[in-house]
């Protein structure tokens, strides 16, 4: 755990501080983003954290014990700190780079290669044909991958990592946040991550924190944050598209209801009666091989159900054959699929198998303001 206590920051010849009276605790295996704009305290905050620059009033815990106690270099040795320029030593092999910590903790040698070589896995890189490059030869997203690896050499419980995926492009950081987030899902470290990037804290973060001009505005989890900004700098840092944004914090799966109805393409001509006894607001219609094809809604049915033949009712729930979505795709993207097929409801799939539904209605009461585990 790390907990900053009225920590404040004032650089010499400065007059205002860099950093005001931060209070903020990052939990054991948690991750929070210090995000804001350029200039806002987010990399001196950091720094503080790891004994580069010392705060001018304040204390700061790592479970629980002052770091002004640590000697600066035995506390950096177990922290990992990653920053957006690398920092990989040009003359050195990607493996010299990675083992300078082991080095320092005095690793035997057999132990570093075979560290360096899991490690290069780890982070998506291919040992056999990266441990003997020089950082000239790799792509900026490789340099990233094996700036993490060397935060990560001697498993340090901490991260600090100050805008790692800065400087790549778009599409190689979207691949090397998702790889960072399945990594942290099996390694749970206590992390502490800063972007100006609201998408990415929003993606990375357990919790985020907003800075402005030094001061902490708010401190919460990406759906609290997105749910109740607290003023309108925080509200106009998350942008207009707020409630989108919230829509992609939640999978289909975490809100998909089971009071759906299903019927069978030989009950179809009884499809209005059962659904009157079903009393579920939809069915979906299964083919006689048992896989879902289409779709009836109630409402649909009542109105005109009994007027209808099997075939015209077959065909009317047909139209509804492309409403199924995977019950691991965001709720961004239901909403998408309602629109595009102007449909009420989704039929929610586990693979091949009808799992729950889902509906407008559904997706319109999460982005009011309901939590989802
Ligand atoms: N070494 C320094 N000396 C003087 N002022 C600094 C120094 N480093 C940062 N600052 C100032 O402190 C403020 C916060 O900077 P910084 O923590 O780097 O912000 P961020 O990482 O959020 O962009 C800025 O106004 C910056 O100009
Ligand atoms: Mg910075």
């Amino acid at each position: 755990m790390i907990k900053l206590i009225n920590v404040t920051k004032i650089y010499a010849g400065q007059k205002e501080p860099a950093v005001r009276e931060l209070n903020l605790t990052v939990e054991e295996g948690e991750s929070c983003v210090l995000v804001g704009p350029s200039g806002c305290g987010k990399s001196t905050t950091l720094r503080m954290i790891n004994r580069l620059i010392e705060p001018s009033s304040g204390t700061i815990l790592i479970d629980g014990k002052d770091i002004r106690e640590t000697d600066p270099d035995q506390l950096r040795m177990g922290i990992g700190y990653v920053i957006q320029q690398i920092g990989l030593l040009p003359h050195r092999t990607v493996a010299e780079n990675i083992a300078i910590v082991p080095r320092l903790y005095g690793w035997p040698k057999d132990k570093i290669k075979e560290r360096t070589d899991e490690l290069l896995e780890l982070v998506g890189l291919d040992p056999e044909t990266t441990r003997s490059k020089y950082p000239a030869q790799l792509s900026g997203g490789q340099m990233q991958r094996v700036g993490v690896a060397r935060a990560m050499a001697v498993d340090p419980p901490i991260m600090l990592m100050d805008e790692p995926f800065g400087a790549v492009d778009p599409i190689a950081r979207n691949h090397l946040q998702d790889e960072f987030l399945r990594l942290q899902s099996l390694m749970r470290k206590t992390i502490c991550f800063v972007t100006h990037d609201i998408n990415e804290a929003i993606k990375m973060g357990d919790r985020i924190a907003i800075f402005n001009r030094g001061e902490l505005v708010q401190h919460g989890s990406p759906h609290e944050i997105l749910s109740n900004p607290v003023n309108e700098f925080v509200r106009d840092f998350i942008g207009y598209d707020r409630v989108v944004k919230k829509l992609s914090l939640c999978r289909v799966g975490a809100i998909a209801r089971k009071d759906f109805g299903v019927i069978r393409e030989s009950e179809l001509p009884a499809a209005a009666e059962i659904m009157r006894k079903q009393q579920t607001e939809v069915s979906f219609l299964l083919d006689h091989l048992g896989a879902p094809g289409g779709m009836l809604a109630r409402k649909l049915i009542e109105k005109q159900g009994a007027a209808l033949s099997p075939g015209a009712l077959k065909e009317l729930a047909q139209k509804g054959r492309e409403a199924f979505i995977q019950e691991d795709a965001l709720l961004r993207d239901a909403l998408s699929l309602l629109f595009e097929l102007s449909v009420d409801y989704l039929g929610v799939l586990r693979g091949e198998t009808l799992c729950g539904v889902v509906s407008l209605a559904d997706i319109r009461e999460y982005a009011a303001g309901k939590e989802v585990d």
